[in-house]
C-alpha cells in the first residue's frame, strides 16, 4: 500500500515537472526553430522522392515513407505558425497573419498534393510519381511566393 502511495505520488509529481515545462513552451524564437526544421525535414524527404524518381538511387522502399512523411509532417504545419512569430529569425512574412485563410487554403492544397503523391508512390508507377512530385513542387512553391521572404 505504501509502496502504491509512494508512485502515485511520483506519478503526480512528474506531472507537474511536465506540467511546468509545458506552460514555459512555445517561446516565439523555439516556435519559428521548430518550423524550420519542420520544413528542412520536408525539404529533406521531397529531394529524396526526386533523387527517387530520377533514377539516381534506387532504393525504390523509401519511396513510400518519403512521401508519407511529407504528408505527416505537412499535417502538423499549421499549428507551427502561430499568432506572436512574426518577428525574429524568421523568413514568414506577416501576410501569413493578415490572410490567414488563404495561409491555410495553400497549406490543405499542399496536403491534398502529397496525399496523391503517397498514393501515387504505393501504386509503384514511376511515371505517375514524379508527375505528383511535379504538382507538390509547384504547391509548396506557390505557399512560398505569397507567405515566405525570398533568400537575396
Ligand atoms: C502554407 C505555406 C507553406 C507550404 C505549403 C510549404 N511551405 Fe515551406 N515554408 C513556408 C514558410 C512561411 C517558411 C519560412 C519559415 C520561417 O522562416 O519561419 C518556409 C520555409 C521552408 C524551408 C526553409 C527552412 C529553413 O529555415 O531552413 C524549406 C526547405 C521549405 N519551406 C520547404 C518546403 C517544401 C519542400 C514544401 C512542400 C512539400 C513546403 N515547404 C511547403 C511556408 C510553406
Amino acid at each position: 500500500m505504501q509502496h502504491f502511495v509512494r508512485i502515485a505520488l511520483a506519478a503526480i509529481l512528474t506531472a507537474a515537472v511536465v506540467g511546468g515545462a509545458a506552460s514555459a513552451a512555445n517561446a516565439p524564437e523555439h516556435v519559428i526553430k521548430y518550423r524550420q526544421n519542420l520544413m528542412k525535414a520536408v525539404g529533406g524527404h521531397i529531394s529524396n522522392v526526386a533523387l527517387l524518381v530520377k533514377g539516381q538511387v534506387d532504393f525504390s522502399g523509401g519511396l513510400g515513407t518519403d512521401s508519407q512523411a511529407i504528408v505527416d509532417l505537412l499535417k502538423n504545419a499549421g499549428i507551427a505558425f502561430p499568432e506572436g512569430t512574426a518577428e525574429g529569425k524568421t523568413k514568414a512574412k506577416p501576410e501569413i497573419w493578415q490572410d490567414r485563410a488563404k495561409f491555410d487554403a495553400a497549406l490543405e492544397d499542399t496536403i491534398g498534393k502529397a496525399e496523391a503523391l503517397a498514393v501515387a508512390a504505393a501504386g509503384g508507377d514511376m511515371a505517375a510519381v514524379g508527375a505528383a512530385l511535379g504538382a507538390l513542387g509547384k504547391s509548396c512553391g506557390a505557399c512560398h511566393k505569397s507567405f515566405r521572404i525570398k533568400d537575396e
